[in-house]
């Protein structure tokens, strides 16, 4: 899919109509991520229509979540963002990123920073006060993009998936408002609102 131009891409609160999109997009992007990263096995095991499921649950009030998505002029989704309550125990952190996805051709245009502005807003608005998300420790390109946002390394832990190890480490602000800042462009007119929160 041909990326457009920055300008061209709005962020907008998700609908449960674009489930099947995030989907999609869940799963390449985690492919193209992980490809060399992960097993073949573990890289051919994700679902586009289970992801889209997972998704459209959250959407619809199984568990309160805000979800920002990444819109070409075309109509296209190129990328998604989500978070909500944070579900790791053992950081401090209220709020938590559960995922966050742009298309490679979408890539280094500005609409991770984007879309991680809008939900920090959003989070923020909801009365979240600080933020962590977990990342894969060799995902170099990520780390890269939350620390140029201000995040710092606030834990790791080993997860086993499939029979395999990972290592991964959890980047954290504990200041949601200094994530708004550092994450905050001008806006385009249809950046909005997230809905399907509780
Ligand atoms: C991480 C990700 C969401 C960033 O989105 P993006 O739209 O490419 O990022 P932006 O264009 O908004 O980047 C903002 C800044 O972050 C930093 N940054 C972004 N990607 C980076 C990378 N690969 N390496 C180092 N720094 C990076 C840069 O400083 C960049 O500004 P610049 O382009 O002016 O130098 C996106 O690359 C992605 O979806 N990656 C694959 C999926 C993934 O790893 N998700 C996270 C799972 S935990």
């Amino acid at each position: 899919m041909p990326a457009a131009d920055t300008q061209e891409i709005a962020i907008r609160a998700a609908t449960p109509a674009d489930a099947p999109a995030i989907g999609r997009i869940h799963v390449e992007s985690w492919r193209e991520t992980y490809r060399g990263l992960l097993s073949g096995n573990l890289l051919n095991s994700v679902s586009a229509v289970v992801r889209a499921a997972m998704w459209r649950g959250a959407l619809e009030h199984e568990r309160p979540i805000v979800l920002f998505v990444a819109q070409q002029a075309s109509g296209d989704l190129v990328g998604f963002a989500g978070g909500g309550s944070s579900r790791a125990p053992s950081l401090p952190h209220d709020a938590e990123v559960y995922a966050i996805y742009v298309l490679r051709a979408a890539q280094r245009r500005g609409c991770g920073r984007r879309l991680m502005a809008a939900l920090a807003n959003a989070l923020h608005t909801r009365g979240f006060r600080s933020l962590s998300l977990w990342v894969l420790e060799e995902n170099a390109g990520a780390r890269g993009f939350y620390e140029r946002l201000g995040g710092t390394v606030v834990g790791e832990k080993t997860e086993v998936d499939g029979g395999h190890e990972f290592r991964e480490v959890a980047y954290g602000w504990d200041n949601l408002q200094s994530l708004c800042s550092a994450a905050s462009i001008p806006t385009s007119a249809t950046d909005g609102e997230a809905r399907g929160v509780s």
